[in-house]
């Protein structure tokens, strides 16, 4: 089977052949170590990727799913703007994810953030995928909440300075 997709900016034309989950393509056709399956499937949630831009577990994503969508992973999204707002609420709350989840657990809080998901709820459950402990979920919360502060205050000045 074929499908088309794009990955970080490039559009691709991807023969499956299999039932490959995503995290096996990025790593063949984008040279992505980061994205080896770590677990075995859902225990880590170290492998997060945006699809359309929603989070996801990129192990837990069979590859044809992706067909039409448009996948971005953290090695393309720390090179955008958006990251800045995470840095900056990361930096506020004085709160940091470790190396580990560095990546995994960024792209997640730009999902809510993205949505604007402010319920407390709904984002403890988004950042659950994630196993590592590192961070305090009140934290997590705030972080979020920030985020989505700067991220508004932003896009103001962008449609003021348009
Ligand atoms: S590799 Fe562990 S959850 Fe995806």
């Amino acid at each position: 089977m074929k499908i088309d997709c794009t990955i970080d900016g490039k559009t691709l034309t991807l023969s499956l052949n299999s039932d490959k989950p995503l995290s096996l393509i990025l790593r063949e056709n984008m040279g992505d170590e980061g994205y080896v399956n770590h677990c075995g499937g859902q225990m880590c949630g170290l492998c997060a990727v945006l699809v359309d831009g929603r989070a996801m577990l990129s192990c837990m994503v069979p590859a044809f799913e992706i067909r039409g969508k448009n996948v971005v992973t953290f090695e393309s999204f720390r090179r955008t703007r958006n990251v800045k707002d995470i840095e900056k609420a990361y930096e506020s709350v004085g709160a940091y994810p470790c190396p580990d989840c560095y990546a995994s657990r960024t792209m997640i809080f730009e999902s809510l953030i993205d949505e604007g998901v402010s319920d407390s709820t709904q984002i403890l459950k988004e950042l659950s995928m994630v196993r590592c402990p590192c961070m305090d979920p009140d934290d997590e919360i705030r972080i979020v909440q920030k985020g989505i502060e700067l991220r508004r205050k932003r896009n103001v000045r962008r449609t003021q300075f348009a």
